[in-house]
């Protein structure tokens, strides 16, 4: 079985480690990879925003499956692409993919269905914005560029001065482009973050374990977003009851609202939610696995992986048993490169990956990681691995985690020293009698997807029906 995962990130050398270990025993191609992916994988010379390139070599090799890591190539329509030559394809059309592509569309639909969320305006004129931020009476105020932004298009800001600098970089100096040409201006939202990742086939979905990612790059949640600085999972506060709610009031009626909106969806819906004190919120939604959280997932997940992706690209998903899942903690640690999240340094040999490995239970997942001809490892992105170790607790886990970190070197290498330190602080408190987290009730997911099969069906019947 040929099997080609697109995307050159940590992410996608997860997927192909992971898929590397399948009982399928697939041919595995990764487009176009990194130095840690070709270790699994044939590296193909085909950029993962290139279509044209990617849907030829499609054509000629015929892959039985297509995994879409990042969001850009969805975004621009690579699955429809793919679909249309008869290919099967894990990830979702430009279609669903624009829930992640327009902050501004997923407004629409947050509130056309009444999924909770943030109270927002969208502007596209900077004086109207501008206007709009001078009167307001509420601070902090959240400013979003409405397009694809690598998690750098969020602003909070404290005070109509900075709000209305933040418009001016998105609208007038363009600061992200395209990305940048309507703005949505949100509430902001108090509470502890989440992120849930579910698959679906539009039909069905499969509730992943939950995963917390570190978005700013500075200790303490300082500095500017990035892609992601560090994971851990499990996350003991989003406990089964919290996650049932966000099943019920956020990811069935997710789904309904895909099925409502003639949205065809196959691939991962990743839900970025605040807890607030009014229950869960909607802060985006991404249309891929997240990076570095698919690490941490990939590290935890005890099944096959390649039959459950197999199955949501076929829209059979609801044949598949729950997953099982190692019951350890996970932490992953982005080891980056100067200037990270802005201009990096690049070029720079990396030393010591395999005295890293060397820990306990540790995996290094490369990112921006490049082979110079001789051989040697070097930086090649902002985000240049994810050091990501598994122990029996959250302070087991990091301990291992960081130690390996500190085998790796190269020059410009940095990270965030606070990964998972909340919660082992928080896991101390608790001490170690903490309740062991039950494992899911296969029960509950079965009545959940009769549930969203249901009203799927009820909505194309009515459709047919030219209702
Ligand atoms: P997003 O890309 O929309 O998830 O935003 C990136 C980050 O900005 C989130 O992970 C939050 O930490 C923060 N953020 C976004 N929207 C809000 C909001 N309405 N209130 C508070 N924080 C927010
Ligand atoms: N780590 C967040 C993301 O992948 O969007």
């Amino acid at each position: 079985m040929k099997v080609l995962v697109v995307g050159s990130g940590g992410r996608e050398h997860a997927l192909v480690w992971k898929l590397a270990q399948s009982k399928l025993r697939p041919e595995l191609y990764c487009a176009p990879g990194n130095a840690g992916t070709a270790q699994h994988a044939r590296n193909l010379a085909i950029e993962a925003t290139d279509l044209n390139g990617l849907c030829a070599w499609a054509e000629r090799e015929k892959p039985d499956l297509v995994v879409v890591g990042p969001e850009d190539p969805l975004v621009a329509g690579l699955a429809d692409r793919l679909r249309e030559r008869g290919i099967l394809v894990f990830g979702p059309g430009a279609k669903g993919a624009r829930l992640e592509g327009s902050k501004a569309f997923t407004k629409e639909i947050l509130e056309r269905h009444r999924i909770p969320c943030a109270q927002d305006r969208t502007f596209d004129r900077a004086g109207m914005a501008k206007s709009y931020l001078e009167n307001c009476t509420q601070w902090p105020q959240v400013i979003k560029a409405d397009g694809l932004a690598a998690g750098k298009g969020v602003f909070i800001c404290h005070d109509a001065k900075s709000a209305c600098a933040a418009i001016d970089s998105l609208m007038e100096k363009k600061s992200l482009g395209a990305a940048g040409t309507k703005v949505v201006v949100e509430e902001f939202l108090a509470g502890e973050e989440a992120s849930v990742l579910a698959i679906t086939d539009g039909e069905t979905i499969l509730i992943l374990e939950p995963v917390q990612d570190h978005k700013q790059v500075g200790d303490g949640d300082t500095g500017p977003n990035t892609g992601g600085m560090g994971v851990f999972s499990p996350v003991p506060e989003l406990t089964r009851r919290l996650q049932r709610q966000i099943e019920q009031r956020v990811l069935v009626p997710t789904i309904h609202a895909l099925s409502r909106e003639e949205i065809e969806f196959r691939g991962v819906l990743f839900v970025g939610l605040m807890m607030t004190d009014s229950g869960p919120k909607v802060l985006e939604y991404n249309v891929r696995f997240g990076d570095p959280e698919c690490q941490a997932l990939m590290r935890r997940l005890k099944s096959d992986l390649l039959p459950i992706l197999l199955a949501a690209a076929k829209g059979e998903l609801g044949k598949i048993e729950e997953p099982q899942w190692d019951e350890r903690v996970c932490i992953g640690v982005v080891a980056a490169a100067d200037g990270y999240p802005g201009t990096v340094r690049k070029g720079d040999a990396i030393e010591g990956v395999e005295a890293a490995e060397k820990v306990e239970e540790t995996i290094v997942f490369h990112a921006g990681t490049a082979r110079a001809r001789n051989g040697d490892l070097l930086t090649s992105g902002g985000r240049v691995m994810c050091v990501t170790s598994l122990g029996a607790n959250v302070q087991e886990a990091r301990e291992r985690a960081y130690r390996a970190y500190e085998a790796i070197r190269y020059t410009g290498k940095f990270c965030r020293t606070d990964i998972g330190a909340r919660r082992a602080a928080r896991a101390q408190e608790d001490s170690a009698a903490a309740p062991k987290r039950p494992a899911r009730d296969p029960r509950l997911r079965a009545a959940m997807n009769e549930r969203i099969q249901r009203q799927v069906r009820h909505e194309r019947r009515r459709k047919e029906d030219g209702g």
